[in-house]
């Protein structure tokens, strides 16, 4: 049964108007071929990504053409990804040592990496550093009659002289300043009531300077949430993202909103709400308040530069139409200054510390976000909404949703008699869970579930600790705040 509802979701992709049931976005601006979108969406099509460690299957390629693989490790496996090549025959690098003309280059999320060129002899096994578990090859040129494996590592704690680790001091590939810190919430002007989407309440007024609504060019109308993580970057879902990743000019990112717009004109509110009968629009918190400006709300309006999704998401997606990988990455055109003029309105929301796996069972988490008020609303939320949710075990989550192979890398948040969750409209939304006083660490995303707030059907999440090492790899020029000295 599941599969049948998830297959429902990839027309998604494929048509306008379907299916807006399981994922949790509104945003259905036309028909998109996936194949098209892959094509964009990585370097000439010519990338591929393996998932090796999650399997825990090897994997063995031929150096015929230029290639990025990425492979993928799993802490629950209790594994490192690795590489091994045969001899490998590159042209021989330039005067001053670089290679031009073929190379095969290993890299880690740490920025540690290796690169070479000419006749290479693999003696060993190579390793990321620091514990890291992805591992990126990216191979220019042929290099005929060779061949590369990836595979899982025994564990983390093998001898290391059994292969060759990553150099971790190159350079860090994080840049941290401690003139901000991340992971902040302002005290609620307004709103903020103890009663606590479906079934949330207001956010007080820029309550979370780090969250980012998703709008076409020129609208004020939510499509999905974001966080900013750095000085560059916001997080979403990759499923948001299909048409960002083709034109970026259409869309987006308002920072600093609190009151959106109803959607009208070409987008869901006159498609989905049955002629007549907008009365579940007025579930909609906000609904018949006033229009604000960008200068209303002194809100900041940013164009996005690129987006990349996770390449695994499009290969799930593609071959079995499961939700997984369920992130994406956009960069702005600018960087925010966030240490003088625009701290203070913006702040980051702190990521789980690189390299650790955390589950957090039984633990509450907050979502926040525009999405609708309930499944069958004609209309998002126009006032941001909060709402915390329990999450889940992995034995409980996966009893509910009836699948097991993408709980390495989403959660299950929510309640078993439903009533509250996220919705259409939260998708890419952040989940953040306390780490000290008015310290916040994001640890889900929203990503989708079967209807919203029914029985038995928690909200599902993207595991930002199992994708965290690809966040940072897709961000290495980005300045990070850090953490607060918790308390
Ligand atoms: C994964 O593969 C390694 C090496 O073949 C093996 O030692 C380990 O037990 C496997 N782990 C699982 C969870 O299957
Ligand atoms: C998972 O959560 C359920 C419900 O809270 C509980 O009954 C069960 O014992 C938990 N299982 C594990 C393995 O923690």
């Amino acid at each position: 049964m599941s599969h049948k509802l998830l297959m429902h979701c990839s027309y998604f992709f494929l048509f306008a108007f379907l299916n807006v049931d399981l994922c949790r976005t509104d945003w259905i601006t036309g028909v998109r071929d996936i194949h098209t979108v892959y094509k964009n969406g990585y370097r000439e099509g010519k990338v591929k990504a393996v998932n090796v460690a999650l399997n825990n299957k090897s994997y063995t390629f031929q150096l015929t053409e230029d290639l990025e693989i990425q492979a993928f490790g799993s802490i629950s496996l209790d594994c490192t990804s690795e590489v091994s090549c045969n001899q490998l025959n590159y042209p021989e690098p330039n005067q001053d040592g670089q290679c031009i003309d073929g190379y095969i280059i290993v890299e880690d999320s740490y920025g540690s990496q290796r690169i070479g060129c000419g006749a290479m002899k693999f003696g060993l096994p190579i390793r990321p550093s620091r514990n890291g578990r992805d591992l990126y090859i990216q191979v220019k040129g042929k290099s005929l009659s060779s061949q590369c494996t990836i595979t899982c590592g025994e564990t983390r704690t093998k001898n290391s002289k059994d292969y060759y680790t990553l150099p971790s001091n190159r350079h860090s590939g994080i840049f941290e300043t401690k003139r901000c810190t991340c992971g902040r919430k302002n005290d609620g002007a307004g709103g903020g009531s103890p009663d606590h989407i479906v079934g949330g309440r207001n956010a007080g007024e820029f309550e979370y300077p780090y969250m980012a609504s998703l709008v076409s060019t020129g609208t004020s109308s939510n499509i999905c949430g974001a966080s900013l993580i750095n000085d560059r970057y916001v997080l979403t879902a990759g499923h948001c993202s299909a048409g960002v990743v083709n034109n970026p000019e259409n869309y987006q990112l308002i920072f600093h909103a609190h009151l959106l717009d109803l959607r009208r004109n070409g987008n869901f509110l006159d498609d989905d709400v049955p002629a007549g009968s907008y009365g579940s629009i007025k579930e909609a918190k906000g609904y018949n308040l006033p229009t604000k400006t960008d200068a209303d709300e002194d809100r900041l309006r940013l164009n996005i530069e690129k987006a990349v999704i996770h390449p695994l998401f499009y290969q799930n997606y593609q071959r079995t139409g499961a939700i997984i990988y369920d992130v994406a990455i956009y960069k702005l055109e600018r960087r925010l200054n966030l240490v003088h003029s625009e701290y203070g309105r913006l702040s980051t929301m702190c990521l789980p510390k690189l390299g650790t796996s955390s589950f957090y069972d039984g633990d509450s988490m907050t979502v926040i976000g525009w999405g609708r008020p309930r499944e069958d609303a004609g209309a998002s939320n126009r006032i941001l909404q909060e709402l915390d949710v329990t999450i889940y075990n992995q034995t409980d989550c996966r009893q509910q949703l009836g699948e097991d192979s993408w709980l390495h890398v989403s959660f299950c948040g929510g309640f078993p008699e439903g009533k509250r969750d996220s919705c259409q409209g939260d998708s890419g939304s952040p989940s953040v869970h306390k780490v000290g006083k008015n310290h916040y660490e994001q640890i889900g995303l929203v990503s989708w579930g079967r209807g919203c707030a029914r029985a038995g059907q928690p909200g599902v999440y993207s595991h930002i600790t199992e994708l965290n090492e690809w966040i940072h790899h897709t961000t290495q020029d980005a300045v990070w705040c850090s953490r607060p000295q918790s308390t």
